[in-house]
């Protein structure tokens, strides 16, 4: 008796993780997103066209930023016909030196390509070891969802990677944003870090959203 109604919480409780550890399977072809507010009504498929299902916004890198770097996620978001698929993607571009700082996706695992350039790529896994090394053009490798992962450009030209998640939403949160551009209580963040109030609000004012 106690073994079965073990069994059946057992069963119970992998059905919940299954649920809400991944995004769904798709229960029919597509659902293109009618609109980003409600993602639960698809567009009529008989209004589909091949449009829906290309995307044309990461045919060039961006601007660099600061930090030499530029990224543009694609998500069901910016690209509705990726609603209810369970995937999405990423173009990054390093300009020499270009850093992607460390960061984490709380919803996806990635696989990240090298299309150009040498990149000093890694994660730290929950026991803080470190996994990194220097990917070359055509290597691959896998961030492990919700970890911490970076990349750095170590070549001499400009590099790109294309990304790929198990989430058609993965998120994403860079840690110096997270951490110092989040308004958390100065007090905290000069105790967390041992920083004075100086050192504080020049990261403050570089990781705060502008
Ligand atoms: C989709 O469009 C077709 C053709 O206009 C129409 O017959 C059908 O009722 C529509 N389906 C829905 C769910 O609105």
């Amino acid at each position: 008796m106690i073994n079965n109604k073990v069994t059946i919480l057992l069963v119970l409780m992998c059905f919940i993780i299954a649920v809400f550890c991944s995004d769904p399977d798709p229960v029919m072809d597509y659902c293109i997103a009618k609109s980003e507010d409600n993602k639960f009504s698809c567009k009529n498929s008989s209004t589909a066209t091949v449009e829906d299902f290309t995307f044309s916004g990461i045919k060039l890198p961006g601007n660099f930023k600061d930090t030499g770097f530029s990224s543009m996620g694609v998500n069901s978001n910016v690209f509705p016909g990726l609603n209810t698929l369970g995937v999405s993607f990423v173009r990054a571009d390093f300009d020499a030196g270009g850093v992607n700082v460390p960061h984490f996706h709380p919803r996806a695992t990635e696989v990240a390509i090298v299309l150009e350039g040498k990149i000093y790529s890694g994660f730290v896994d929950t026991k803080n070891k470190i996994f990194a090394k220097v990917l070359e053009k055509g290597e691959v490798m896998v961030f492990p969802r919700g970890l911490v992962h970076f990349q750095m450009n170590v070549g001499d030209v400009p590099a790109t990677i294309f990304g790929s998640f198990d989430s058609q939403n993965p998120g994403l949160m860079k840690i110096p944003n997270v951490v110092f551009g989040s308004e958390i209580k100065d007090e905290l963040l000069e105790k967390a870090f041992g920083l004075n109030s100086k050192e504080l609000s020049k990261l403050k004012k570089r990781f705060s959203p502008s």
